[in-house]
């Protein structure tokens, strides 16, 4: 990429004229940092790119770090660098006794957030962060950064958010999202290595899946389209296909809530089996949760530390989690001082209350039919209730898990339409899985921003995810 960089400026294509500085708005740069000569010779065939994560395996060597300015400090004679890769953060010294040294006056001109190219020998150093440090021999400044309007001072939530695009180059947001890839990775390595198959299920969608209150519509040709809530319906066929499955993507709410927990956007991985019931989605929810977590702490033990996240709260994450039916809890809650009567929803108040029960998710089971969607299998006993379990994460973190069991007759499954007022049409399909081969099945959906929230340890979920998706709130 050195060649290339230096290609472009010769050729004057359009990285030329964004070195050259001559873009408008650059051009105030001083255009001889960009024409700067290697003082320091070196061979640009052998000359290594490292990844800052990676500098501990060239120690004595010389390579080029490529990033941009976290923060500087001089000292005397020393003018320290640190620069951050998107990798990791490493200190770069630059040692002259002459103050006019040419890469010192480069280095005077840099401000937060420039992006450089720095070329140098790779040395242990215990006191540096992250135990290495670089001594620079070369420097290239590819843009000085005009102003970065986040700086080390306090900014407000509604200013960082107005902000994301760049807030996302912080240490604790880098750190939040280091663990999110973490958490997605977890999820895809468990299903996968328990012989899942992924099934990619359609965003633009007929019908709803979760309650007709939260959809978005749009246009499709001459017909209406929503955006899928859930891929749970099409899971379903696929599962009759494969067995087990899972689909993993963005899912949307249009919910005017606004709380710490709720997303307009948000990622969902749901797993579906066919011949399976409540009890055996309650028995993957709990392995998946697990796995989740001692990924996290096994591999982001860092980034919990960056992120001040106590490890201790998921240490103590173990089987059994303890299940309560919603007859059971509602007394419980009552008698904890919660509002709620006995046919209601848990809000959150509730949701606290519940994860105070113990340090570990706690599965409820058996709601009444009437607070949960129209696909739920209704108990044997009391069909009042149906097969529906919700895991409440601990410390307050709320629903992460929704599902449970599915309808599998074919007159109840028509009866339910008509009930919650659903159009056939829309569901002909549907019905059909119920007439060629139904069985019991279950599933559920983990919601992957409130998993990292709680694994993050954050006040408010619209930090896991990079671009938020908020109530009235669509900008970066
Ligand atoms: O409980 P929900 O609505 O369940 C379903 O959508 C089922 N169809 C899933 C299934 O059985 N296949 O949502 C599942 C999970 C919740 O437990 C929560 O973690 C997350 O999705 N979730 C949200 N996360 C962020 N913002 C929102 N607005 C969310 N709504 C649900
Ligand atoms: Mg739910």
């Amino acid at each position: 990429m050195v060649s290339r960089l230096k290609g472009e400026k010769s050729e004057g294509g359009c990285g030329a004229s964004f070195l050259a500085g001559e873009t408008s708005g650059l051009t105030n740069l001083n255009p001889s940092l960009f024409d700067h000569a290697p003082s320091f010779p070196y061979n640009e065939d052998t000359m290594k790119w490292v990844y800052i994560e990676n500098i501990g395996g060239h120690v004595e060597e010389d390579v080029e770090i490529r990033g941009w300015v976290y923060n500087k400090r001089s000292s005397g004679k020393v003018r320290f660098l640190l620069v951050r890769d998107g990798t990791g953060i490493i200190q770069a010294t630059l040692f002259s006794a002459d103050k006019d040294h040419p890469l010192f006056r480069q280095f005077d001109a840099l401000t937060q957030e420039s992006s450089v190219i720095i070329r140098g020998s790779v040395r242990e150093e215990k006191r540096a962060p992250g135990g290495y440090e670089l001594s620079i021999k070369d420097m290239e400044t590819l843009q000085v950064a005009l102003d970065y309007p986040i700086t080390p001072k306090e900014h407000s939530t509604p200013f960082l958010m107005e902000h994301r695009h760049l807030w996302l180059r912080s240490r604790k947001q880098h750190a939040v999202l280091q663990v999110r890839a973490e958490v997605i990775k977890a999820i895809r390595d468990f299903f996968d290595g328990r012989g899942f198959r992924l099934m990619d299920t359609p965003i633009l969608t007929p019908s709803a899946c979760e309650g007709t209150t939260t959809l978005f519509e749009t246009e499709y040709f001459d017909q209406k389209a929503y955006l899928s809530q859930s891929g749970q319906l099409y899971n379903e066929a696929t599962a009759a296909a494969f067995g087990k499955v899972y689909c993993f993507g963005p899912t949307f709410r249009a919910e005017r809530s606004k709380t710490r927990r709720h997303l307009i956007e948000f990622w969902m991985v749901e797993p579906e089996v066919a011949f399976a019931t409540l009890e055996d989605a309650i028995e993957l929810g709990t392995d998946l949760v697990l796995f989740i977590v001692e990924r996290v702490l096994a591999r982001r033990r860092g980034d919990l530390e960056v992120l001040e996240r106590d490890p201790k709260p998921l240490e103590a994450i173990g089987k059994p989690f303890p299940r309560l039916t919603y007859d059971e809890i509602v007394p419980l809650l009552q008698k904890k001082g919660s509002a709620m009567a006995y046919g209601d929803d848990f809000g959150a108040p509730e949701e606290t209350l519940i994860s105070e029960i113990s340090p570990n998710p706690v599965c409820i089971t058996h709601f009444p039919a009437k607070i949960k969607a129209f696909y739920m299998q209704p108990d044997a006993v009391r069909p009042e209730l149906v097969l529906g379990v919700d895991f409440m994460a601990p410390e307050s973190y709320g629903e992460i898990i929704g599902g449970g069991q599915r309808i599998h007759d074919l007159s109840l499954l028509e009866r339910r339409l008509q009930e919650y007022k659903l159009p056939r049409e829309a569901y002909e399909w549907y019905l059909d899985l119920r007439r060629f081969g139904a069985c019991p099945h279950a599933g559920f959906g983990m919601g992957v921003e409130r998993t990292v929230a709680w694994m993050c340890g954050l006040k408010h979920i619209r930090e896991t995810i990079p671009f938020p998706r908020l109530l009235y709130k669509i900008y970066p």
